[in-house]
């Protein structure tokens, strides 16, 4: 029987939630996304008008197909946490239980369960400033966005999960090198997700026999990446200075993440997995 997939964090098809969920719909799981709610509506217009049916091709010459799309936004947990300005604001009011409780709930009574769990999401509105600029409301909601989101969302989804799913999640070297730019206490959210990794590893494993893992991407051009406003930088130095000198493409990460949702990872977890041309090893720029 084919497996279902749920991805946190896709709204178009350049980010590695998108590269996730064809890797997955190409290995034969069902497809389910969740989306921010701000970006909800010009996502499911795009889909449906057919934008992203060039991207949507898969090996065997099908398109992936999404079966369902949940409005989601990762830092709310429950509808008591979700201020007035939030509830009525026009991009949200149009749109209902959105909040991760919700979601959860949602996905288990259209569909009882699943088996995989991705979250490709983060957020970090001091990103720009360096770590000694930021501000404490700044860093707070990197952590809530890019790392509690995590936590929560695998907290809720725990009850929908078969025994031997796989969740998996995003980070960045910045966590455990320099990375000048990654700011606004987005290198130390990452450091956060990949610790948490270990210890919901554990407590996952143990009592639900479910894997959790992480993947360490190198550089891709997304929405979010542009935002930051050095990936063009990053992707040369990438370029310049890895073991493998060519431009990573987020299906090579797709392609991970389907193996560690796979049985072929069936001892893997905890793990975080570097995929990035081999960067992490290098010691010093040549
Ligand atoms: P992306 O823009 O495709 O994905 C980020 C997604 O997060 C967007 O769809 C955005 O709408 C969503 N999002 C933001 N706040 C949210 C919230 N509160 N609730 C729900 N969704 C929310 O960009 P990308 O780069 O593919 O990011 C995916 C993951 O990959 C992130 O964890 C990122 O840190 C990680 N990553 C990205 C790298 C890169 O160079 N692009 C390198 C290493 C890791």
């Amino acid at each position: 029987k084919g497996k279902r997939a749920f991805i946190a964090g896709v709204a178009d098809d350049n980010g590695y939630g998108w590269a996730i969920a064809k890797s997955l719909a190409a290995a034969g799981a069902q497809i389910l996304v969740g989306t921010w709610v701000p970006a909800l509506n010009i996502f499911e217009t795009s889909l449906r008008r057919g934008k992203f049916d060039e991207s949507r091709l898969l090996p065997d010459g099908s398109l992936m197909e999404i079966t369902k799309v949940y409005p989601l936004d990762a830092v709310f947990d429950n509808p008591d946490d979700v201020p007035e300005d939030i509830k009525t604001n026009k991009r949200y009011a149009g749109s209902s239980n959105w909040t991760v409780q919700e979601v959860a709930e949602s996905v288990k009574h259209d569909f009882g369960s699943i088996d995989i769990l991705v979250h490709s999401l983060a957020n970090g509105p001091e990103v720009s400033k360096p770590l000694l600029e930021t501000s404490r409301k700044g860093y707070l909601a990197a952590l809530s966005a890019s790392s509690y989101s995590y936590i929560s969302l695998l907290k809720h989804f725990l009850p929908l999960m078969n025994p031997g799913s796989s969740s998996i999640s995003l980070t960045y070297i910045a966590s455990e090198r320099i990375i000048p730019g990654y700011g606004g206490g987005m290198s130390s959210a990452k450091a956060a997700l990949e610790s948490d990794t270990k210890v919901l590893a554990f407590e996952a494993g143990r009592k639900h026999k479910i894997r959790v893992n992480t993947i360490s991407a190198g550089p891709l051009r997304s929405r979010a990446a542009k935002a930051i406003g050095f990936i063009d930088t990053m992707i040369e130095y990438s370029m310049a200075n890895a073991p493998l000198q060519k431009e990573l493409s987020a299906d090579e990460v797709g392609n991970t993440a389907a193996f560690l949702a796979s049985p072929l990872a069936s001892a893997i977890t905890g793990a975080v997995i570097y995929v990035d041309n081999g960067l992490n090893a290098m010691g010093v720029g040549v």
